[in-house]
């Protein structure tokens, strides 16, 4: 079977030629575990600061051998897990970049194939939509009248975060994100009611613009500076969710992110750090929500698409580089075995 491979240890932001694609046994299905076969691979940003082992210090895969870590939509070939047979469909957060998976009876999360697309269970219905719902609903506990700001909003967090602010209740939700293509994406697929292209002159007055009562919600997936800004334009008592600092994932020296703590005190602000691994007891709550507002409309998905495992690198390194538009994930196989 295929299996990426790192070609050496780095101490850099991953390129595509970092990886190299090789051939190997197909492992035996281990006891307690299932032998899966890949179908959609989640490419995430947590993956590249992980391959240079900045990432909640966990290891990176030992080069030439070990499978690029990842997010996985798999089939079940062959299992000796309770409650999981030959044919069913997982998810498991201890997939790899590798046409077959063996994975531990514990990782692996039943899926029903029939409540979304599939590769739904790797975007929208996967981790990133469980960190947007935690966020927002249980962190920042956003309802009726809220006003929200997210920024990377085309991604599968940010536009998560907006969509489901707006399913509770939000009265305006406004997104920040980099081009207009991202933008008119954020507006028109995920409707949110404006987005600011930061890298369009004036933005910052164009937000500002976008926020004339302020806002009373924030949710950061990009940088302090970014969650200072929004702070600026931020209504006293006002919640901020830390997400993710994904500009600073990759600078050399991995920096202290300075708050402006004047600025919380003055905006009497409650800010709450999340670690999506809190939440992965409540995974089928969250899909037991959200499956139902995929299917009304109400929260739409967009992917920036692979196809063939050998294209993994390529889209792993436009993901690093903040070019993907919408949801990185890999077509491995057909859903049709
Ligand atoms: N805390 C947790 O448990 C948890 C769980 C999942 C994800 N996260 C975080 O949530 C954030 C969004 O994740 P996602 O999967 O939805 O990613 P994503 O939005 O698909 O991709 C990241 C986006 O970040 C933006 N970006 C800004 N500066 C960047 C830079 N210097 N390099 C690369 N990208 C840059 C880019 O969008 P623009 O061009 O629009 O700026 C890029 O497309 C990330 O920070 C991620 O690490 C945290």
């Amino acid at each position: 079977m295929k299996r990426v491979v790192l070609k050496q240890a780095i101490d850099h932001k991953p390129r595509a030629d970092d990886f190299d694609l090789i051939e190997t046994d197909t492992p035996p299905c281990p006891e307690g575990g299932v032998l899966a076969r890949t179908v959609y691979l989640s490419l995430d940003p947590y993956v590249g600061s992980r391959l240079r082992g900045r990432h909640m210090g966990e290891a990176p895969p030992e080069p030439m051998v070990g499978a690029i870590p990842g997010a996985v939509v798999a089939q079940v070939i062959e299992s000796q897990a309770d409650g999981l047979t030959a044919g069913d469909w997982i998810q498991s957060m201890e997939g790899g970049w590798e046409e077959t998976c063996a994975i531990a009876g514990e990782h692996c999360r039943k899926i029903d194939a029939n409540v979304a697309p599939l590769s739904a269970h790797a975007g929208v219905l996967g981790m990133p939509g469980l960190t947007a719902w935690a966020g927002i609903t249980q962190l920042a506990k956003a309802g009726e009248g809220d006003i929200v700001l997210v920024d990377a909003a085309a991604g599968p967090v940010g536009g998560t975060v907006g969509q489901i602010a707006r399913i509770k209740g939000a009265s305006h939700v406004v997104g920040i994100a980099g081009g207009p293509e991202k933008c008119a994406l954020v507006e028109n697929t995920y409707g949110f009611d404006a987005c600011i292209d930061y890298k369009a002159h004036g933005w910052q007055d164009a937000l500002g613009q976008a926020l004339p009562d302020g806002l009373t919600v924030f949710f950061e997936n990009v940088s302090a500076d970014m969650a200072m800004l929004a702070l600026t334009h931020a209504q006293i008592y006002a919640r901020g969710v830390l997400c993710g600092l994904v500009d600073a994932y990759h600078t050399e020296s991995q920096s202290q992110h300075p708050l402006n703590a004047g600025l919380i005190i003055g905006k009497r602000a409650q800010l709450s750090g999340l670690v999506v691994y809190d939440f992965y007891d409540r995974w089928s709550e969250y899909v037991a929500e959200a499956a139902p507002w995929i299917a009304a409309g109400k929260l739409n998905f967009a992917e920036d698409r692979a196809e063939g495992l050998e294209n993994a690198p390529t889209l792993f390194e436009r993901l690093m580089d903040g070019q993907n538009i919408g949801k990185a994930v890999v077509a491995v196989a057909a859903e049709e075995a």
